[in-house]
C-alpha cells in the first residue's frame, strides 16, 4: 500500500495521531542521575517502550516508529554498544510473542548488514511472525540513518534504472517507494524525549510536515500520562500545509454544511 506525500497532497488528519514517531533520548541521563551506570538507563528503557505501546494501541495509534539506535551510535564506548546490543537480542527474544499475542506487526529499519546474524535472524523471524496483524505497526529503527535512508532509495533507482535500460523518473512516488518505510503514512507527531531539540538523523525525508513535541521528561520515565500529553498538545495545533489559517475555516466550514 502507498500512501500520499503531504507535500503533493493534503492529507486528511485526525486528532489522534495516526503515526507517531519518537526519539527516546535520556537513558543515560535518566541513569546517572540515580547514580546508576548509564546502561541502566537503556534497561529501564525497555519497559518504557513496553507501556508506550499499549498506551498508543489504547489510543487508536495505527503506527509507531522508534529511535533505538542510531548509524552514530556506534561512536559510543565498546561496552555501551555491546550492552545495548545484547538487550536488543533480549528484547527481541521475550518481547515478539506479546506483540504478537496484541496484534502488534513488527517491522525493524535500519542497515541491519551491521548487526550480527543472530540478530538478522531474529529480526527476520519476528517480522515473519507478526507479518499479518493489523491493529498496529510498530516499527524500530535500528542502525538506521535519514540520511542512509535516502541515499539506499537512490542507490535502488539508479539500479532500477540500469536494469531498466532507461532512466527511472525521479518523483516523489518513485524516491518514496524506495525509503524503509514505504509501508507507513508520514509521521503525523514527532516526540523527543530528554530535553534536546534536535533530529539527530531520524527520518529526514519523512518529517517534512510532522508535528514536533519535545520534552524535558527522560525516556525510562515517559509513560502513558505523558504520551497522552503529547497527544492533547497535537491535538491543539493547526496543521496548515503550506496554506493560511483563513482557507482552513472556510474548508472545514464547506465540510460542515456536507455532513448536515
Ligand atoms: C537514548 O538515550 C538511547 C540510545 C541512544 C540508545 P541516551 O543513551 O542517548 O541517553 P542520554 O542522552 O545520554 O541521557
Ligand atoms: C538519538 O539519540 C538516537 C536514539 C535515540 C537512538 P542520541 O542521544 O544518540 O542523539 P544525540 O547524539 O544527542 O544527537
Ligand atoms: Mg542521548
Amino acid at each position: 500500500m502507498t500512501y500520499t506525500s503531504s507535500t503533493v497532497h493534503v492529507p486528511d488528519v485526525a486528532a489522534v495521531p495516526r503515526h507517531i514517531a519518537i526519539i527516546m533520548d535520556g537513558n543515560g541521563r535518566w541513569a546517572t542521575q540515580r547514580r546508576l551506570p548509564r546502561v541502566a538507563g537503556h534497561t529501564r528503557g525497555v519497559d518504557a517502550v513496553r507501556s508506550v505501546v499499549e498506551a498508543c494501541v489504547a489510543r487508536g495509534v495505527e503506527f509507531v516508529t522508534l529511535f533505538a539506535f542510531s548509524s552514530e551510535n556506534w561512536r559510543r564506548p565498546t561496552d555501551e554498544v555491546s550492552f545495548l546490543m545484547r538487550l536488543f537480542v533480549t528484547a527481541l527474544e521475550r518481547e515478539v510473542a506479546r506483540l504478537h499475542a496484541n496484534g502488534i506487526r513488527l517491522r525493524v529499519v535500519g542497515d541491519l548488514s551491521m548487526f550480527n546474524e543472530r540478530i538478522q535472524d531474529l529480526i527476520r523471524r519476528a517480522e515473519t511472525k507478526t507479518a499479518r496483524n493489523t491493529r498496529l505497526t510498530l516499527t524500530i529503527a535500528a542502525n538506521y540513518g535519514g540520511r542512509w535512508d535516502i541515499m539506499q532509495a537512490t542507490r535502488k533507482l539508479v539500479e532500477a534504472s540500469v536494469a531498466a535500460g532507461e532512466a527511472v523518473p525521479v518523483n516523489e512516488d518513485t524516491v518514496s517507494q524506495y525509503l524503509a518505510m514505504n509501508y507507513a503514512p508520514e509521521p503525523d507527531l514527532f516526540i523527543r524525549t530528554g530535553g534536546e531539540q534536535r533530529v539527530s538523523n531520524f527520518l529526514l525525508w519523512q518529517l517534512a510536515y510532522a508535528e514536533f513535541y519535545f520534552t524535558d521528561t527522560y525516556w525510562p520515565d515517559f509513560d502513558a500520562d505523558a504520551l497522552n500529553r503529547a497527544i492533547a498538545s497535537y491535538a491543539d495545533r493547526e496543521r496548515r500545509f503550506g496554506r493560511t489559517s483563513a482557507q482552513l475555516v472556510t474548508q472545514n466550514q464547506n465540510a460542515d454544511s456536507l455532513s448536515c
